[in-house]
């Protein structure tokens, strides 16, 4: 039976030891859902090549199903299995992996994906994480595993176990407890034909992205894009509303800081950008569990890992649909 659909399971927390990770794996090879931990933030996994377990996840997720899921692989050589690997995107492999960098890639023919995971697309999105649990869990199943951050759909992305069964508890077979995430935003999104276009600012900055290939990349993270259907501009929502590019909190206002602004909360009292990557979703679940009704955010600058914060701060201030 797949657990499509279905609110009572009692999602079991694992060990991110041997024994651990063979029963998540167990639980995956039968067509379960079982969450884990990457560098970037919680995922929840299925077999890519399972349909039905894959339709678990968009309804376990409450997810529009025309939003392609990002499939996990080891490495370069389980990618070229079900894409046509590019001369630049393996360099690009080989620069970047394991770690932050999705890159979207043409199918191909015959790929042991479901055609769930592409939404309809002639592409799929792929990336190999570098969380040794991430990499443990995919050795052990022995497939590629889809997995969109572990949240229900709009929701702020999990960078804890805790996140995860807070908002997916009995919705799932199981999730995988690696601890806090170390880059907290997701992984950075590069389509590469027919030429490179950043569709998601992310854990990877792209100025490295820019140095490796020796150009400027053009940004295409339009919402209203079919390119990347998963960026809806109203996402990474915590419940209270948000102001952006605030220096202080009016009243009623819950405050997150960011280097010399100061706040009940803050992303990184130091302003240090990787910290406050790492802690964002943390500070998004925090205030939702104080109940906040009203968030001021202290400005994060432009450059390098604030692209992705700033990117995940205007898609919580949108106005909600
Ligand atoms: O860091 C991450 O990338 C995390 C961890 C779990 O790996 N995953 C993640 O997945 O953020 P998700 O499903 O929440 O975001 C996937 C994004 C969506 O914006 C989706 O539209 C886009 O990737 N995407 C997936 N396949 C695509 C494709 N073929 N073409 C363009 N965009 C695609
Ligand atoms: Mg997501």
């Amino acid at each position: 039976m797949s657990d499509t659909g279905r609110t009572d399971l009692a999602t079991r927390r694992l060990r991110p030891d041997a024994e651990g990770v063979a029963s998540a794996a167990a639980l995956l090879r039968e067509g379960g859902l079982v969450a884990f931990p990457t560098e970037t933030v919680y995922g929840l996994g299925a077999d890519a090549g399972d349909g039905r377990a894959v339709a678990g996840i968009y309804a376990a997720k409450g997810r529009p199903s025309f939003n392609p899921l990002i499939v996990h692989v080891a490495d370069a050589e389980a990618a070229g299995r079900i894409v046509e690997v590019t001369p630049l995107a393996r360099e690009l492999m080989a620069a970047f992996w394991p770690g932050p960098l999705t890159l979207v890639l043409r199918s191909r023919e015959g790929a042991a994906v479901s055609p769930l995971v592409m939404a309809g697309l002639p592409t799929v999105a792929l990336r190999a994480p570098a969380h040794p649990v991430a990499r443990a869990l995919l050795e052990a199943v022995g497939r590629p595993l889809a997995a969109p951050s572990a949240n229900p759909s709009g929701r702020v992305s999990p960078t804890t176990a805790d996140h995860v069964l807070a908002g997916l508890g009995g919705r799932i077979a199981a999730v995988l407890d690696g601890g806090a995430c170390a880059v907290g935003v997701e992984s950075t999104i590069l389509a590469l034909e027919p030429e490179p276009r950043l569709l998601r600012a992310g854990g990877l900055p792209v100025e490295a992205l820019e140095q490796a290939l020796g150009q400027r990349i053009a940004v295409d993270t339009d919402p209203a894009r079919v390119a990347a259907p998963g960026q809806m501009a109203s996402h990474y929502a915590p419940k209270g509303s948000v102001r952006l590019n605030a220096v202080a909190a009016e009243p009623g206002e819950v405050m997150l800081g960011f280097g010399p602004v100061g706040g009940e909360l803050t992303l990184s009292a130091s302003g240090d950008l990787r910290e406050a990557a790492a802690s964002l979703f943390g500070c998004l679940h925090r205030l939702d569990a104080m109940g906040a009704g009203r968030i001021a955010v202290a400005p994060v600058p432009e450059t390098g890992l604030g692209r992705a914060i700033n990117d995940r701060l205007r898609r919580a201030a949108a106005p909600r649909s």
